[in-house]
């Protein structure tokens, strides 16, 4: 195997693009498939500062390494969400690559640890309320994300959702014919309302095994379990599903899910961060102030319920 631009030993094969890479060709496509995402979608631009929610696996870190050596100014935010070992050690991770990035590039790491500020993990946070943990985690996390954004004055949040990701959710959500949350898929949510802030997901062309191969090429050391809550989950599922239908057929998770983004593209020029329903009725939360559409917000609401079934509070 030869790589497709030099011709010297291929490292790493991409059916999907009928090519294979050696390992500076390869870093080479990385960069330019993230650079591509950041301009199709107008993600930021140099003058923005970025907050990158990095878990301490391949897909954040690499995206955290991508964006600081194409030279943004990206610190980054990690969320402890307190699940036992599995969080020690992405923790471990994350502080690790974030003390090079702090010498090679100045860039800062924000630490919001749930069991501090809220006198429990997630898991039994979850238990209290009787929901399960991945719903009451995913509640959490993007209220820690966007408050950390709001609060410390960045412009923009990036995910390290990459291809798989997308295109499971997109496979989950038509499957199921939720409309709504098509409608709000999409890898840039413009920040519509004060106190939203702009979310965006630079690794959307890139496909998991690929972010994978870049972080091992590049030294990056990432946490290889999964959270130990997302056994089973329906999620992991679809992505089984998809990479089937890849081995047989290369190239459809990028048909699937860019496919979709063109249509929507062409039914809605603009991406809407939300429904014009949402806009009308989002007001700030009576006890934290973030953006939401009822009295109280769902993350309030859902800490409340939390404290009032500790046994004797
Ligand atoms: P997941 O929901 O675990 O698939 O993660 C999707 C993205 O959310 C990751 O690529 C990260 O950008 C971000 N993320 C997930 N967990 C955390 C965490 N504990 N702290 C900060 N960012 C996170
Ligand atoms: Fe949220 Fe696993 S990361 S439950
Ligand atoms: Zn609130």
């Amino acid at each position: 195997m030869r790589c497709r631009k030099c011709n010297t030993k291929a490292v790493i094969g991409l059916p999907r693009h009928n090519a294979a890479f050696c390992k500076v060709c390869f870093n080479e496509y990385v960069h330019d498939q993230v650079r591509r995402a950041i301009k199709a979608e107008r993600m930021f631009n140099r003058d923005d500062r970025i907050l990158v929610a990095v878990s301490g696996g391949k897909d954040s870190l690499a995206l955290w390494d991508i964006l600081l050596k194409l030279g943004y100014r990206t610190d980054a935010l990690y969320v402890d969400l307190g699940i036992a070992d599995y969080s020690i050690k992405s923790r471990e991770k994350v502080e690790q690559f974030a003390h090079m990035a702090a010498q090679s590039h100045g860039a800062a790491l924000l630490i919001h640890t749930v069991q501090q500020e809220e006198g429990a993990g997630i898991r039994e946070l979850a238990d209290l309320i009787h929901r399960p943990t991945c719903s009451a985690c995913g509640t959490i996390k993007r209220y820690q994300f966007n408050r950390a954004a709001v609060e410390h004055g960045y412009d923009v949040l990036a995910t390290g959702h990459n291809l798989d990701d997308e295109a499971a959710r997109l496979l989950g959500n038509v499957l199921h014919w939720q409309e709504e949350y098509l409608d709000k898929q999409s890898p840039n949510l413009p920040a519509s309302v004060e106190g939203f802030a702009k979310k965006v997901k630079p690794l959307y062309r890139l496909a998991e095994r690929e972010t994978a191969a870049y972080a091992v090429l590049n030294g990056i050391d990432y946490i290889v379990e999964e959270c130990p809550m997302a056994k089973g989950s329906k999620m992991l599922l679809y992505k089984e599903v998809l990479n089937r239908l890849e081995t047989e057929s290369p190239g459809t998770k990028q048909a699937f899910y860019w496919g979709f983004l063109e249509k929507q593209a062409r039914v809605r020029p603009t991406t809407p961060a939300m429904t014009e329903k949402d806009r009308l009725t989002l007001h700030p939360c009576a006890t934290c102030g973030q953006p939401t559409t009822a009295e109280v917000c769902s993350y309030c609401k859902m800490m409340v319920r939390a404290k009032a079934s500790i046994p004797d509070s």
